[in-house]
């Protein structure tokens, strides 16, 4: 586990402790206790994108107390650490969300393209809701009209990494989340 205030490197670029795991960890569970409430009586299905939200879903659904059921998809829309205008599906759905209420978990929206086109695809499969929840927004960085349902933190424009996000495919294993390094 890395350290607060430790620095990181990885490939070319230095990161360091944006949000430590104990930061994480208690808003994970204020939103999985919120989730909880807004589905009580209902049996949702939580559909994870991966790669970047493995680690947030595995978190979030031990903090969800109603049943659900848990899958996941993987698309994406970015290259290295640019956003691009397509949408890739890698993993498609492998259950029927018609007549589902959908909760779609999502490590960062950073444009928000990818959750557009995406929120869109599931759209046409008539699910009876979709909700949006995000561990962390870059309001500053919107380019589309979305607007997530339950929000972890909302950050400025910056490069994070760690908790699942990944610089160029690494530290995804970190457990806190860090930011590039100002200098
Ligand atoms: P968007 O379509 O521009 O909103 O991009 C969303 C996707 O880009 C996320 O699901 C992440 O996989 C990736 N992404 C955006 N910002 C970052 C970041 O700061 N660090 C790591 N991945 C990011
Ligand atoms: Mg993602």
């Amino acid at each position: 586990m890395s350290k607060q205030g430790e620095v990181v490197k990885i490939k070319d670029l230095s990161f360091e402790v944006y949000l430590s795991e104990q930061t994480i960890k208690e808003r994970v569970s204020e939103i999985g206790a919120e989730l909880s409430k807004s589905y009580a009586g209902k049996n949702p299905i939580i559909l994870a994108v991966l790669n970047g939200s493995f680690i947030f879903a595995a978190d979030l659904a031990r903090n969800i107390s109603i049943p659900c059921e848990l899958t996941f998809i993987k698309v994406s829309s970015y290259d290295g650490i640019q956003s691009t205008e397509e949408l890739t599906t890698h993993i498609g759905l492998s259950v029927s969300i018609t007549g589902r209420d959908v909760i779609i978990v999502e490590d960062i929206i950073d444009s928000g393209k990818t959750m557009k086109h995406l929120m869109h695809e599931l759209s046409s499969l008539e699910p009876t809701s979709i909700s949006l929840v995000t561990l962390l927004l870059k309001p500053d960085c919107l380019q589309v009209d979305i607007k997530p349902d339950f929000i972890g933190f909302e950050i400025p424009p910056e490069f994070v990494v760690g908790y699942g996000l990944d610089y160029d495919g690494y530290g995804r294993n970190l457990s806190h989340i860090f930011a590039l390094t100002k200098e």
